[in-house]
């Protein structure tokens, strides 16, 4: 690890696409558009609005289509979405999406349960992907899963993710994002594995994506910080978990980020305190408790007597 830090990091908000993919209460067009809106309007200029997979898998994305459609959108704000093959890139570029992700798995067995094909069949699946994002001039996010360990299968070796993520820029993908989808990871896994990862990438092509199901989420995004990497994944009120990882717990809450980087003088562009709103008030309309601690200490202090 060097020391390194980057000076400001981009915040891509996954909370309305990681985040609700997963939660048992679906909420309504209305109530996605408006999370968004006011995810933008708090400073957040990288939204994962939406997925374009098939609503059968992930019945909670099913009306992404018209998030994009129904959205007030700010200038200079990315509006994202997932995109497994063409039919979904074709659903997101209808909608308006103004970026998109392909997402492929380190391991096997995840890459079957989650996208039903092998691993070299997801990235064949993702070639008309990248042909019609550059004839349509759209950037592409690739997107690694398991990046630490899986949930069918274990151990992930760091060499695995690293083939795969020269493959996936190879293809064209803008930057990589590496998932510790199940949140296994610790500050170890994550040094080896950027330390493999920065013998052949610069750490501009990568992004790191945290679930923080055994605590160690920020730990390693410190980590990360370290290595250069100036791209972090979060969700708001640290909602999240994905439909075919058993067990895993939300995201790295955008909120205890912030509050990270504040700590390290790191420019972020966004407001704490519009933020701990947003994840309280999302959080009553899910039922679910919000996992931002920074957000539950900012929120009672403001409630105190
Ligand atoms: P498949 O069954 O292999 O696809 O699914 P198929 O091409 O054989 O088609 C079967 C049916 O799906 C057909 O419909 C297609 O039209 C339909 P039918 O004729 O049976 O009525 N279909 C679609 N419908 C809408 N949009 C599409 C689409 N594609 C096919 N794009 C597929 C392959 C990938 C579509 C499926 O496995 C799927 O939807 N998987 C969802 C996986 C998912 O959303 N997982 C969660 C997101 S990944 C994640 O959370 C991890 C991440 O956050 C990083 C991390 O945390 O590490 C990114
Ligand atoms: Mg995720």
């Amino acid at each position: 690890m060097t020391t390194a830090f980057p000076k400001r990091v981009r915040l891509v908000e996954v909370g309305p696409r990681d985040g609700l993919q997963n939660q048992a209460r679906r909420l309504t067009t209305g109530q996605k558009i408006r999370l968004i809106e006011g995810l933008a309007q708090a400073g957040l200029d990288y939204l994962e609005a939406g997925s374009f997979v098939n609503p059968k898998w992930v019945p909670q994305m099913a009306d992404s289509d018209q998030v994009l459609r129904g959205l007030h959108r700010q200038p200079g704000v990315t509006y994202a979405a997932l995109t497994p093959n063409l039919k979904g890139f074709e659903r997101a570029l209808d909608a308006g999406a103004t970026e998109v992700a392909v997402f492929a798995a380190a391991s096997e067995a995840f890459s079957q349960k989650n996208i039903n094909c092998s691993i070299s069949e997801s990235l064949t699946r993702f070639e008309p992907v990248m042909e019609a994002a550059r004839a349509a001039n759209l950037p592409v996010r690739g997107y690694i899963s398991c990046v630490v360990g899986c949930p069918y299968s274990g151990d992930v070796a760091p060499a695995q993710v690293h083939s795969l993520a020269e493959q996936l820029l190879a293809m064209g993908c803008r930057e990589v994002s590496l998932g510790d989808t199940i949140g296994v990871g610790t500050a170890g896994h994550v040094d080896r594995l950027l330390s493999q990862l920065t013998k052949t990438l610069a750490p501009n092509d990568l992004a790191v994506h945290m679930h923080d199901t055994y605590g160690q989420a920020l730990t390693n995004i410190y980590v990360s910080l370290g290595w250069g990497i100036s791209v972090v994944d979060s969700a708001i009120a640290g909602l999240g978990g994905c439909p075919y990882a058993p067990g895993a717990a939300g995201n790295v809450a955008t909120e205890d980020v912030v509050y990270l980087l504040d700590g390290l003088g790191i420019e972020h562009g966004t407001n704490l305190e519009q933020l701990v709103a947003l994840g309280e008030d999302i959080c009553a309309q899910l039922g679910c408790q919000n996992q931002s601690r920074v957000g539950r200490a900012l929120h009672s202090m403001e409630n105190q007597p």
